[in-house]
């Protein structure tokens, strides 16, 4: 019973995170892609409930277990806009990449949400334009 209550991103990735196997972390990918594809929300609240809580908790809060996802409440290092959503976009270990799932609007609109709720106070001020300027950039870098 107890398992039917983990939330769906967190089934999805913590054997990942427990074997750091790829394959996983590709079929993770898999089915995340099938979920997040119907993202049109543009209301950051929104998106955070359904692209991101699963993993890092409703209020923020992260999880701690098999699998460790970061806490983004009261998280300093969500002052300055470019760490999240060079985050959201490029991934890193068992955080999916969402390049591909959100649009620039949308990343803005979920980064501007962290900034100013779950008990960050920061400016919340980034623009699509930027995130759009920002993608290109992580795109060139992952290039080489
Ligand atoms: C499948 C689980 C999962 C989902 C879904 C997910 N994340 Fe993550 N996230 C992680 C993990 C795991 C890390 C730690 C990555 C690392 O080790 O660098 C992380 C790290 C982060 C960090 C960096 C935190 C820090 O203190 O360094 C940010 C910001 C972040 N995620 C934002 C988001 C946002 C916004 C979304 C939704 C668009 C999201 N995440 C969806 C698992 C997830």
């Amino acid at each position: 019973m107890r398992y039917l209550t983990i939330p769906l991103f967190l089934a999805l990735s913590a054997p990942v995170a427990a074997q750091e196997d790829n394959s996983q972390v590709d079929a993770g990918r898999r089915a995340l892609a099938s979920t997040t594809e119907k993202f049109t929300d543009s209301d950051g609240a929104e998106l955070y409930r359904r692209a991101c809580s699963g993993c890092h908790g409703a209020e923020g809060e992260g999880a701690y277990g098999a699998g460790k996802y970061p806490a983004l409440a009261a998280n300093p290092r969500l002052s300055h806009a470019r760490y999240p959503v060079n985050l959201i976009l490029e991934g890193n270990g068992a955080m999916p990449a969402f390049d591909e799932w959100l649009d620039d609007a949308q990343v803005a609109a979920v980064v501007s949400y962290l900034q100013t709720n779950l008990g960050n106070e920061y400016d919340g001020d980034i623009t699509a334009e930027e995130v759009k300027r920002m993608r290109a950039e992580f795109a060139d870098l992952e290039e080489g």
